[in-house]
């Protein structure tokens, strides 16, 4: 009787509490860059990409929303789709994106490129950047 009472228990926890994430822990309070390519996870990133789906879409020549298309922007050069309008703040910052460029990038769009028109705050966890960083480069291979 006890024993099925805390089963059940278990089980409406497990529903109604979202899990921890385990990575979390492992990482501890500050992860480095390396720690957290470590553990990115594409498919995580893929569901956490629904904050940017708004303005984005990523399937290749799904068309452009508010933002660009972002099929195959990693390793692409910054500002690099010519089929979109573009800011000239983000056009002058040049390079490519890379890891590193996208991290910087998401971490505060107006501290990469001030003046830039994404109106997006950009995303504070780095776990949560790493995982989208993850899902675009896997949308981004073969191409
Ligand atoms: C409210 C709309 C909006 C949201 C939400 C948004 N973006 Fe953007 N994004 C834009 C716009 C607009 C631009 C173009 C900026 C410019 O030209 O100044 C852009 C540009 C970009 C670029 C540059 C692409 C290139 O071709 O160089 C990347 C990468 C990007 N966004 C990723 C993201 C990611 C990842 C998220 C979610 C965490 C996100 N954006 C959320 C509107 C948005």
């Amino acid at each position: 009787m006890v024993a099925i009472l805390l089963i059940g228990i278990a089980a409406l926890a497990g529903c109604s509490a979202p899990k921890p994430d385990p990575r979390r822990e492992r990482l501890g309070p500050n992860p480095g860059e390396a720690a957290l390519r470590q553990v990115a996870d594409a498919r995580i990133g893929a569901q956490k990409f629904g904050r940017c789906a708004q303005c984005h879409s990523i399937e290749p020549g799904a068309g452009h929303r508010a933002g660009p298309n972002l099929a195959g922007v990693m390793g692409a050069p910054v500002a690099g789709d010519g089929s979109y309008g573009y800011t000239a703040a983000l056009r002058s910052v040049g390079g490519t994106w890379t890891w590193q460029s996208m991290n910087a990038w998401l971490t505060s769009p107006q501290r990469f490129a001030p003046g830039n028109k994404m109106a997006y705050p950009g995303v504070t966890d780095p776990l949560d950047r790493a995982d989208l960083i993850a899902y675009l480069e896997a949308k981004s291979r073969g191409r």
